[in-house]
């Protein structure tokens, strides 16, 4: 489970732009306008912080958002007030949602099928409680292949490596590869496009900050001492390319969303 502090950090460091989050919740909602005018209801599996639920509230949607991590939507309820009638949180699994069949007119997920140990499961209760002719809407965010930020990431994961601690990444494409396999299997067809996109600037501090507190993923399971240490380690490749680690480097980067209408 996170702490305040880092669900905090995240929603920072994971920040959209107002116009992004704005397109974000427009490529939501807009489908589900067409088809159910009185409303609809929303699942939000691994709803967070609310970077992605609290716009699509702020359209008008029911939310419904559930997380494992307790402290994550503490910061999201942070955020709702004036609205929280239309906001319901839930502590839960999305591999075992506590829903009827059918409740739903959309299920959104956004970075978190990676982090599912079961992913057929979480697809196959993601499913389960949508309605007839019910959307799901995967989301994520994926950074320019060469970017600033990227190569502090590459050295600081090389330095983990060194100090014997090899990191796995890649495993959010690979849910992504594995959900598209299910919905075909299941004749679903899916649309994919790209909806946003836009530039974010940090310092190289910031970039090391975020590693060091295990902001991502791929550093999940990396030991707070060895998140430090690594950092220390690049230090001196840090300074010599960048001679104040105050300045701003920016990194493009592009949201996706895949959407699936289920039978
Ligand atoms: C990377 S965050 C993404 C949050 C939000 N969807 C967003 O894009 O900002 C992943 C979230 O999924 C949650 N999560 C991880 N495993 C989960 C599970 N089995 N069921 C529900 N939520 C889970 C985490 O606690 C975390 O809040």
């Amino acid at each position: 489970m996170t702490n305040l502090r880092v669900a905090h950090a995240y929603d920072r460091n994971r920040y959209h732009p107002p116009e992004v989050s704005g397109k974000i919740a427009t490529a939501i909602v807009e489908p589900l306008e067409r088809e159910w005018k009185d409303g609809a209801h929303v699942l939000e599996v691994g709803v967070g912080t609310g970077r992605i639920g609290m716009p699509i509230v702020a359209r008008g949607v029911q939310l419904t958002g559930l997380d494992t991590d307790t402290e994550m939507m503490t910061a999201f309820r942070s955020k709702f007030a004036g609205v929280s009638k239309r906001v319901t949180l839930i502590e839960g699994d999305a591999q075992d949602l506590p829903f009827a069949d059918r409740s739903f007119h959309g299920v959104i997920a956004v970075h978190v099928w990676h982090l599912i140990p079961d992913l057929t499961r979480a697809l196959d209760e993601a499913t389960r409680v949508l309605k007839p002719n019910g959307y799901l809407f995967e989301g994520w965010d994926s950074p320019a292949a060469a970017s600033p930020e990227l190569e502090i990431q590459d050295a600081w994961c090389k330095a983990l490596e060194t100090l014997g601690h090899p990191v796995q990444r890649g495993g959010h494409r690979a849910a992504l590869r594995a959900s598209a396999a299910y919905l075909s299997a299941k004749r679903l067809e899916s649309a994919e496009r790209t909806i946003a996109t836009w530039e974010v600037s940090h310092t190289p501090l910031e970039v090391v900050e975020a590693l060091e507190d295990g902001l991502y993923s791929f550093t999940k399971n990396i030991p707070l001492e060895l998140r430090f240490a690594a950092g220390r380690a690049i230090k001196p490749w840090l300074s010599a390319k960048y001679s104040d680690l105050e300045t701003s480097i920016k990194t493009p980067w592009a949201f996706h969303l895949r959407t699936t209408r289920v039978k």
